[in-house]
């Protein structure tokens, strides 16, 4: 990380190493289980309503992406936003034992499927939710919000408070029949996920991390200012539209939510053909990636609203979740990781070695590269071709994820070495 830069966060602040890096180094075990699940059932991708498809959506949701986002809090919260979280070790530890546990419970109930170990699902997640969303809330209440990325942040933990509401709503709904209507509230829940929750936490995190990391002119403040506000009311709009089944206002809706989502693509993109970096970084290229599998994933959603094929809904949920948000989220955790250990080394007085030593490039660019190969897999996997192709992508779905957590691990082994040298 760029030190000079570095000088505006309030690095002070950053809890012990062990808070973010449980979180981490869990999160890659779920992406390995959902490879693994699909290389033995290959025909999950031809529909996202069998049980197994909404298992392996939730092994890479809330297994991968919400345990990689709740660890990225713990760490952005003090440094990032200047509030830091009560209790940080204790409240750690409490929301990854329970967050772990319930995504496992999750998974299961959903796929098995098993009602009453999705009722135990609801009772872990919604504590360890529980846990996290007061302790970030006494956190952001003590932080005045003059700065765009704590007034962002708010609204994107709303989001994703929302959006998890509704998750555990919607399994109480399959679990014991609750009297609610399951399709609009399902259809509430992805969009608040996708865009009130993580994209809006992408949001709030890049206004400060994409300048910094990828040393690019500041967001317009235009932008800055306004996007998260309007994104977030225009969701609000979008949800009555859905509850009131009000189909042709709706589309509209959703169109301005694209353009939204749009807007901060197209701006993230424009800023990184800016950066003063002579040749971009491997975690840049993976951002590049997760934007462009968005804006696909955004087309694909649209022409999903005008198709009866299976394929768009699918695919849109391949290029959105493992092409979009897990490409950034893997940019994100090359640089922060790495970054971690040699501010903990530093800040124990240690001479921390350089971070290319903590964390080499070669091993990132082939993991990266087995990423987007896997991506393409799963593309082609989608569009039926061949069962075989299912299993392909299983594999080397598989094989990213067990990388990803090899190359995690070899940091925390040079951390040690420089540690203990
Ligand atoms: C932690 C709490 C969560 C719970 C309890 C939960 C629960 C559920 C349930 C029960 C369904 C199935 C509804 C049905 O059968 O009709 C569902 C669907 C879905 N959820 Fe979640 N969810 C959670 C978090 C998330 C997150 C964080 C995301 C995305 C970032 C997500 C994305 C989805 C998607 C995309 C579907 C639709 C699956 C499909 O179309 O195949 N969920 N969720």
């Amino acid at each position: 990380m760029n030190m000079a830069a570095g000088n505006a966060l309030g690095y002070e602040a950053a809890p012990a190493f062990s808070a973010p890096l449980r979180f981490f180094l869990t999160a890659p075990l779920f992406g390995v289980l959902a490879g693994v699940l699909l290389l033995v059932m290959p025909e999950l991708l031809e529909s996202r309503w069998t049980p197994g498809a909404l298992a392996l959506t939730h092994l890479v949701t809330v297994g991968f992406m919400l345990t990689v986002m709740l660890g990225a809090m713990f760490q952005i919260l003090p440094v990032v936003a200047g509030a830091p979280i009560p209790a940080t070790t204790v409240v750690a530890t409490i929301v990854h034992l329970l967050m772990s546990a319930g995504a496992v419970a999750l998974v299961w109930g959903l796929g098995a499927p098993a009602p009453d170990v999705l009722v135990i699902a609801v009772w872990l997640l919604g504590a360890g939710c529980a846990v996290f969303f007061v302790a970030a809330a006494i956190a952001l209440l003590r932080v005045p919000i003059t700065q765009a990325t704590p007034r962002d942040m708010r609204f994107a933990l709303i989001g994703l408070g929302i959006a998890i509401l509704l998750g555990l709503t919607l399994a109480m709904i399959i679990a014991r029949g609750l009297a609610l209507p399951l399709v609009p509230l399902l259809k509430l829940h992805v969009g608040w996920a996708w865009l009130g929750g993580v994209g809006m936490l992408l949001g709030a995190t890049a206004w400060i991390v994409v300048p910094m990391f990828q040393i690019t002119p500041p967001y317009p403040a235009a932008l800055t200012r306004y996007w998260a506000f309007a994104t977030f009311t225009t969701l609000l709009i979008w949800s009555a539209t859905v509850m009131y089944e009000l189909t042709s206002i709706e589309f509209v809706i959703v169109i301005a939510l694209v353009a939204l989502a749009g807007a901060f693509i197209g701006n993230t993109l424009a800023l990184q053909r800016r950066s003063r970096k002579s040749i971009p970084d491997i975690t840049q290229r993976a951002f590049q990636l997760g934007l462009g599998s968005l804006i696909a994933g955004l087309i694909c959603i649209l022409v999903s609203y005008h198709s009866d094929s299976p394929l768009w809904p699918v695919l849109s949920g391949v290029l959105i979740l493992h092409g979009g948000f897990i490409s950034v989220m893997l940019g994100m955790l090359y640089k922060i990781v790495p970054f971690l250990a040699w501010l903990h080394l530093t800040q124990a007085g240690v001479r921390a070695p350089n971070m290319k030593k903590l964390q080499p490039d070669a091993p990132v660019r082939k993991q990266l590269i087995a990423h987007a190969i896997t991506l393409a897999a799963l593309i082609v996997a989608t569009l039926g071709v061949s069962a075989w192709a299912g299993r392909i992508a299983g594999m080397l779905m598989t094989i990213e994820f067990a990388w990803l957590l090899n190359n995690m691990i070899n940091v925390i082994r040079a951390y040690r070495r420089a540690g203990s040298a």
